[in-house]
């Protein structure tokens, strides 16, 4: 190891199983198993870059040109266990692990709107440090201690996260379905419909709802274990029909357990819903799903469609949305692997 910034980018993943609710808040530890596609890099991604030195009085921390506290929990977490690892793997000089780090990091969309930011974020986090400090095994599990949905987007294409049985979560990790070029036909679409910060981030909402919630419970027991096996079929097999109905159905299922919280919150808005009013509309016109819509913590829709769907897709939601149409963001097409050698700049 020497004084040299490492600089790594990482896409955003979009979920078509939800994970909401954790077993462990520490580990973050999942209740159910979890599934998404991670999106091309060239529409969203965060970048970040790291650097340890002898003569660096404390570890620091840019996010999109501003200084932010170091004392976050989950970014200590992911460091000492980086260092851990490192110790453990022997993989650099012990001196360097005494050096402090500065870590500047930035995501090309709009951060905590629902849109994945701190999934990428971490995932980028995670891997820069494996990097600096030589880090040779699974990284998923790290990024999971700074974000749970982080540890999808270590690898590019369809990708699960185990939630795991063990209690020190040394199960809990991801793994590709399939990979990048699987499926080349799929897009996603995102329709950014809000962009301010969200009220109720999705760790304390998720927390109200593990809490609360009877839907949540009947969801992790009744619900996740089948679609989960279902959709990882449906991506195998190429069956765009099958994988929307899913999609959309967990997306659904996932807000019904915010209502269903006490008290109950909201991420969707009005757009939300006319969002997936059009989608049915659509599906039901074409004699065919041809398009789902997922919604994380947030009121942006990521429609999921194949290639040959988007131009008209795209001139309907022009039409409708006119006055939006300079924020609405085109694009995936699975080109990234993951965080692997070759996708590092
Ligand atoms: C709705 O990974 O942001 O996007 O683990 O508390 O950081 P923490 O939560 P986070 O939750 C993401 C929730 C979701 C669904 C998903 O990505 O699976």
């Amino acid at each position: 190891m020497n004084c040299d910034v490492k600089t790594v980018i990482a896409p955003v993943n979009i979920a078509v199983i939800k994970y909401w609710g954790k077993r462990d808040e520490e580990l973050i530890l999942p209740l159910n198993d979890s599934v998404s596609a991670t999106l091309d890099t060239s529409v969203m991604c965060a970048k970040t870059s790291v650097c340890a030195n002898p003569h660096f009085a404390e570890d620091e921390i840019w996010l999109n040109g501003k200084k932010e506290s170091f004392s976050n929990q989950r970014l200590q977490n992911c460091l000492k266990e980086i260092k851990q690892r490192a110790y453990n793997e022997k993989s650099i000089d012990d001196i360097f692990l005494t050096w402090k780090v500065h870590i500047c990091s930035e995501n090309n969309f709009p951060t905590a709107a629902g849109l994945a930011s701190s999934a990428a974020g971490y995932a980028c986090l995670v891997t820069a440090l494996a990097k600096l400090y030589k880090v040779k095994s699974d990284i998923s599990s790290i990024a999971r201690l700074g974000s749970g949905s982080a540890c999808r987007s270590v690898y590019g294409g369809f990708v699960r996260w185990h939630a795991g049985v063990n209690p020190d979560g040394s199960d809990s990790i991801a793994t590709q379905i399939a990979d990048s070029s699987h499926w080349p036909q799929m897009r996603a679409l995102i329709l950014v419909v809000g962009d301010t910060k969200k009220k109720i981030s999705s760790t304390i909402g998720m927390k109200r709802s593990a809490d609360t919630s009877e839907l949540l419970k009947y969801r992790v027991q009744y619900c996740v274990p089948k679609r989960t096996d279902d959709i990882s079929k449906a991506i195998k097999e190429k069956n765009f029909g099958k994988f929307a109905e899913i999609t959309m159905k967990d997306s659904n299922q996932f807000h019904a357990v915010c209502m269903d919280s006490y008290p109950p919150y909201v991420y969707l808005t009005n757009i939300s819903h006319t969002i997936i009013d059009l989608v049915h509309k659509y599906n039901e016109i074409s004699g065919e799903t041809r398009i789902a819509y997922t919604f994380d913590a947030g009121p942006n829709a990521c429609l999921y469609l194949l290639e040959n769907e988007v131009p008209k897709v795209m001139s309907l939601i022009q039409h409708i949305f006119p006055s939006s149409s300079d924020k609405f963001v085109t694009g995936l097409n699975f080109k990234e692997e993951g965080l692997n050698e070759e996708f590092l700049k």
